[in-house]
């Protein structure tokens, strides 16, 4: 990912076609049923501040992009607790606990040899990365000798893994997805939560990071290699190139649908936007996240109200926590807490006593305007040691992707189409 974000800087914006309000009935009839659907675990992890505060994961991105700290790892995290969303794939006839990442394409399982790396990229006691179980044996479907794995997440200086491809029969959410190609990690720097053992990457395949030969230090686009990732794997084995995704604050009710969306969900009108293509590094452009440009976001308080309408364009990433926004968009909405959120440069991010009034926040896409729950605003699991202050759900990061995270689909649910229409919908649940 790191050669694919030093690439975007200069996001081109792509026409967007704002979609037409539709009624209930019609959009309800659109969006299909899913008759496979997954209850996810939110977690909140717990990390010492030793390990985060010298390593970041792009996942929790807080980061005040200073790039000041000892070894090109770009900014600190020095947060305690965290959000994350898990679920359970069974691979190899075993059952693995994975994070749920839109922002990424590789499926990956930590393989019993992985070598954990610190920040000096030393060897270091493979407890330091916190990972969870090992996969058990090697790849059921076999290797794919002649690729490797590699990926670095959040930048050119974020944590990394190396590893081997493969291939394995998956099952999440009572759908067997066969012959998917997979990594298991070998090598790497990485912050676990001691639970998960790699991720689900629920990404498109312009992101998957295989790449041909057997030298990580040489790879380049030059040798990599789309594959087909969960999803279009997944989409084929259903003929339904359909997922979604309710992330909720309350962990019994956040899913993960194959198909469509759950019979049971209860949810508002569906606006409707397309999926926006990228620029490639060297000419034209192609799909690599689920990026969109939001209409305009609005924020206020009691006090004051301000509409942002000329925006950049936006990822929509179940792997970060925050919504990451422009430096100066992200300091006025900070400052429409009451009392304000502080920037607390240490930490590289907003926080403000646990008990303010966050600003009504909402986000505009497809016509529709989306207002976050004033409780997704103030992050109770993320404290400052030092004051007792809580995360703010708004952090900032210049020079790369805006994000729409897990504060912004909470209470949502979000439909990925990957099929022909290339879309995404968001309703509120009701
Ligand atoms: C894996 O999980 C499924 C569903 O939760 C369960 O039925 C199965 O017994 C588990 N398998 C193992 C090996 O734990
Ligand atoms: C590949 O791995 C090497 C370390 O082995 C790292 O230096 C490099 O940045 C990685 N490249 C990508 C594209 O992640
Ligand atoms: C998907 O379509 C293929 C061929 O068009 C068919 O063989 C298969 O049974 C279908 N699968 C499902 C789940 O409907
Ligand atoms: C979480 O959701 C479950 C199921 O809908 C409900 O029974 C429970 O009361 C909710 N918990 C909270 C804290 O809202
Ligand atoms: C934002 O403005 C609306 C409409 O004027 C108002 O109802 C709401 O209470 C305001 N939000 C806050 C946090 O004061």
């Amino acid at each position: 990912m790191a050669l694919l974000l030093r690439c975007l800087v200069a996001l081109l914006l792509l026409a967007l076609a704002s979609a037409a309000p539709f009624s209930d009935s019609k959009r309800a009839a659109q969006v299909p049923v899913a008759s496979h659907v997954v209850r996810l675990t939110k977690n909140t992890v717990s990390r010492s501040s030793a390990l985060s505060s010298t390593r970041v994961r792009k996942f929790r991105a807080f980061t005040d992009g200073t790039g000041s700290s000892a070894v090109g790892i770009a900014t600190a995290l020095p947060v305690h607790y965290q959000a994350e969303y898990l679920v359970e794939v069974n691979a190899g006839g075993n059952n693995y606990s994975l994070l749920i990442d839109t922002g990424s394409s590789d499926t990956w399982f930590v393989r019993n040899d992985f070598q954990c790396l610190d920040a000096y990229l030393r060897i270091v006691h493979v407890s330091y990365c916190n990972l969870g179980p090992y996969f058990k044996g090697d790849f059921p479907g076999g290797q794919i000798l002649e690729q490797h794995f590699n990926i670095t997440y959040g930048g050119a200086d974020g944590p990394f893994l190396n590893g081997l491809m493969g291939y394995s029969d998956l099952t999440v959410a009572g759908v067997t997805i066969p012959k998917q190609q997979i990594a298991l990690a070998t090598l790497g720097i990485w912050i676990g939560d001691g639970i998960s053992s790699g991720i689900l990457g629920l990404g498109l395949p312009g992101l998957t990071e295989a790449f041909v030969g057997m030298s990580p230090v040489e790879d380049g686009l030059q040798n990599l290699v789309n594959y087909s990732p969960v999803v279009t794997t997944v989409a084929t084995q259903l003929n339904k190139s359909i997922f979604s995704l309710g992330l909720s604050r309350n962990s019994s009710e956040s899913f993960l649908a194959l198909g469509g969306v759950p019979q049971h969900v209860k949810v508002g009108n569906y606006a409707n936007v397309p999926i926006q293509k990228m620029p490639k590094s060297f000419g034209g452009s192609d799909y690599f996240y689920y990026a969109l440009t939001p209409d305009s976001l609005v924020w206020n308080s009691s006090r004051s109200r301000v509409q942002q309408e000329t925006l950049p364009q936006v990822i929509v990433d179940s792997g970060t926590t925050l919504n990451v926004f422009p430096y100066e968009i992200a300091r006025s909405i900070n400052e429409h807490f009451i009392p304000k959120a502080v920037y607390t440069t240490s930490l590289g991010g907003w926080f403000v006593s646990c008990n303010a009034k966050p600003p009504s926040f909402g986000v505009k896409i497809g016509g529709q305007m989306f207002w976050t729950d004033p409780a997704s605003m103030i992050l109770p699991e993320v404290k400052d040691p030092a004051t007792g202050y809580c995360a703010t759900g708004i952090g900032a990061m210049d020079g790369s992707l805006y994000i729409l995270g897990d504060v912004f689909m909470q209470g949502l649910v979000a439909v990925f189409d990957v099929g022909p229409n290339m879309e995404m919908r968001f309703a509120k649940r009701i």
